[in-house]
């Protein structure tokens, strides 16, 4: 067979999600596998079960980022990578990342079947930690693998229970020996549904982003006086809630005070004691601002933490903020991103120029070598919920222009 009429077996990639959404899955047809997880451990041995019967070298480094390598003609090449994550958010889809770790695996067991030897080696990745609920902030180990963030700083970070991550990575098993450190690549890939409406409004198959918008964190902290409702007149009072309430609707007007192209959302919130009859004393809450424009966001957040400091000052709580984490607008490779709209068009689907404003661990990729993104629909533009869904057809196709944007990365000398 020719090498342009290989395609991946799309029932074998459907066996492989269905497989994979059975660990974690939830009553509403959703996974929830939190990273470090008993689920997420259970997803890892199985993915490396699988790299393993295909003849891949794994390795597993020390912030437990999943490796398979399959060699090329000329192993002193700087490989193509491939991957994204097996984590998931709480109560989270079927599709976001494993996708993009099971789209290469069909990928590599398509070569493998077939015998095609490339001149580059191929490398699939699993990341640890992609989404940041459990532990804030996230694409937190694909950061240290890119040296853009620390190890250390890292294996500190706690759940909400305490946890630390490094405790967690131990504990299921994933904390490998290997430095969790960059090595030259020649090409990054990463396969993902789209996470928004885009595609389907267009009626598009395959989306190729140009990029992706930055994204910045924020961790909120404020301190009111808890006291008994009934006795406690309305004026006088420090209610930390109500200091955060009026914080957050602030964010939510920040994209269209700011004009531009911009999201704001206040996503998590924790309210202490958490009693219907007692003053809140103590609130957290995070925010996350998302522009294509790095500064834009940066002079976002400085006019909305100046509110919050005169919303705090004018209830007397007092206010603690901190910048958990900030990574700038990814613009990916010209030439990359043309090679899937032209392999798509090659392969017959319809395709689309669009932009990622969910994250992804190709933002630090981006850092290092040519990176590109391939996106199939999400069924309603919907994703981090139960009900996220993309059709098994366009699963198929986004892994058939994975397998040959990779097959022609792979080929270069
Ligand atoms: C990643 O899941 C994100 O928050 O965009
Ligand atoms: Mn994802
Ligand atoms: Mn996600």
């Amino acid at each position: 067979m020719e090498l342009k009429d290989l395609r991946v077996n799309g029932k074998r990639l459907q066996k492989t999600l269905e497989d994979m959404a059975k660990i974690g899955a939830t009553p509403g047809g959703g996974v929830q596998r939190l990273t470090l997880s008993d689920e997420d451990k259970q997803a890892r041995d199985l993915l490396v079960k699988w790299l393993k019967e295909i003849d891949l070298e794994v390795t597993i480094d020390e912030m437990g980022n999943i490796f398979g390598r399959r060699a090329g003609r000329n192993n002193d090449l700087p490989p193509v990578m491939s991957g994204s994550h097996v984590d998931s958010q709480p109560k989270g889809g079927r599709f976001d990342g494993i996708l993009g770790v099971m789209g290469p695996l069909e990928v590599l067991r398509t070569l493998h079947e077939n015998q095609v030897i490339t001149e580059r080696p191929i490398v699939i990745v699993d990341w640890t930690n992609e989404e940041g609920s459990r532990f804030a902030p996230a694409m937190v180990a694909s950061g240290v693998w890119a040296g853009a963030l620390d190890r250390d700083w890292a294996y500190d970070k706690t759940d909400i229970n305490g946890k630390r991550f490094e405790d967690e990575l131990i504990r299921i098993g994933y904390k490998g020996t290997v430095p969790c450190k960059k090595s030259p690549l020649h090409a990054y890939y990463e396969y993902h549904i789209e996470q928004g409406p885009m595609l389907e409004r267009s009626g598009k198959t395959i989306g190729a982003p140009k990029g992706i918008l930055c994204l910045h964190w924020y961790d909120i902290y404020l301190e009111g006086e808890a006291n008994q409702v009934g006795p406690t007149p309305m004026e006088g009072r420090h209610d930390a809630l109500c200091a955060a309430a009026e914080m957050i609707l602030k964010v939510n007007e920040l994209p269209e005070r700011m004009g531009g192209n911009m999201v704001a959302t206040v996503g998590e919130i924790q309210n202490y004691p958490n009693s219907r009859n007692i003053i809140p004393d103590k609130v957290h809450f995070t925010v996350d601002i998302r522009s294509w424009d790095d500064d834009l966001a940066i002079d976002a957040w400085n006019k909305v933490s100046d509110d919050f400091k005169q919303i705090a000052a004018r209830r007397g709580c007092p206010l603690r903020m901190e910048e958990t984490w900030r990574v700038e607008h990814s613009p990916f490779s010209e030439k990359l991103v043309q090679g899937i709209l032209d392999t798509a068009a090659e392969l017959g689907y319809s395709n689309l120029h669009m932009i990622s404003g969910a994250g992804h661990d190709a933002s630090y990729m981006n850092q290092l070598a040519p990176t590109a993104m391939i996106f199939v629909p999400s069924i309603g533009g919907r994703s981090h919920v139960e009900i996220e869904n993309t059709t098994w057809e366009d699963c198929t196709a986004g892994a058939n222009v994975l397998l040959h944007t990779m097959l022609r990365s792979a080929n270069e000398k």
